[in-house]
């Protein structure tokens, strides 16, 4: 079942980021930065040694499901492996339901990536076990918001007072919706959407945040918001979610140059949860904003390990 996790993440299921607060955060980027500290230092774990975590992926993936299994390995648990659908029983007409069930009489918890929004509520409303949201349909995607706070933390050194833009598919893209979602939780958020007209921000969420007391801007280029911000948070057009048309319409809607990351404030930075598909050219990568390649991936993995601690050991 979904809970609040209020202080106690052991055994929850975690399928929206509605279910943290701003002291469950603390609590788990503590433990992520000291994973992430000393493991830089060398040091190797076991406090995971004899879990077994199900990464289950019915969509595909390499740097989420790699993410899990690093996570999981680095704190010597073990994972059953499962991407690519189409060698299971679910070709022969398994409901989700059932193969939930199954893996949940093998193993300790489930990172659960599907097509269909809801799909980690539908798990979590019959799993024994804990299920992680790791991203269904145009849902939500829980833990890449959290790895993407934290990063943000870590470039910035606040979790309040922050400008950020999200560009892109805003609409269909699961990040935005758990990252806006999640930074509302903070004080002086501003965040500027600039996404095409078919792809916008979902009213309820924008509704939502609105009355957390975010500042909301709807702008239509990068320029517009370019020179202001502390975040620039880049998404790809979600072309598996649209139609061939729509997705023509909108696929070079935005694409950040370095001359545009060069405009950028000094110290503001630059996102994508990735992968990308040309809204980010290659020459922005070794521009010292760029946080995409050389950080936000790399702390997913000491976020995730906190968070399969948490929920794994009492
Ligand atoms: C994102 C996702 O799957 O939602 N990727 C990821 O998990 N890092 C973003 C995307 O697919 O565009």
């Amino acid at each position: 079942m979904v809970h609040p996790i209020k202080g106690d993440f052991f055994n929850k299921c975690i399928v929206s980021i509605d279910q943290f607060d701003k002291d469950d955060i603390l609590i788990l980027f503590k433990l992520a930065s000291d994973y992430k500290f000393s493991f830089e230092k060398g040091e190797v774990f076991e406090d995971l040694k004899g879990k077994l975590l199900t990464v289950l992926f019915y969509e595909p993936s390499s740097r989420t499901f790699g993410s899990f299994i690093a996570a999981m390995e680095r704190l010597g648990g073990q994972v059953i492996p499962i991407q690519g659908v189409s060698f299971s029983s679910v070709v022969k007409g398994e409901t989700l339901e059932d193969t939930i069930r199954t893996f949940a009489s093998y193993s300790d918890a489930i990172a659960l990536r599907h097509s269909e929004d809801g799909a980690a509520v539908k798990a979590a409303n019959i799993s024994p076990i804990p299920i992680i949201n790791a991203g269904d349909g145009t849902g939500e995607h829980p833990t890449q918001a959290l790895l993407d706070l934290f990063t943000i933390n870590d470039h910035l050194g606040r979790m309040e007072s922050i400008h950020i833009a999200m560009i892109g598919d805003l609409k269909y893209g699961r990040t935005v919706h758990s990252l806006s979602k999640l930074l509302s939780l903070f004080p002086n958020i501003t965040i500027s959407f600039v996404a095409p007209v078919a792809s916008p921000m979902p009213v309820e969420i924008v509704d939502l945040i609105k009355k957390r007391g975010v500042v909301i801007n709807q702008r239509s280029k990068i320029e517009e918001v370019l020179e202001d911000v502390d975040v620039l948070y880049m998404t790809r057009i979600q072309k598996e979610r649209m139609d061939k048309k729509t997705y023509e319409s909108m696929k070079n809607a935005f694409i950040l140059i370095g001359e545009l990351a060069n405009r950028m404030k000094k110290d503001s930075i630059i996102m994508h949860p990735l992968p990308r598909v040309g809204e980010i050219t290659t020459d922005v990568d070794d521009n010292p904003r760029a946080v995409y390649l050389k950080h936000q991936m790399r702390n997913g993995m000491f976020v995730r390990m906190a968070l399969l601690k948490l929920i794994l050991l009492k």
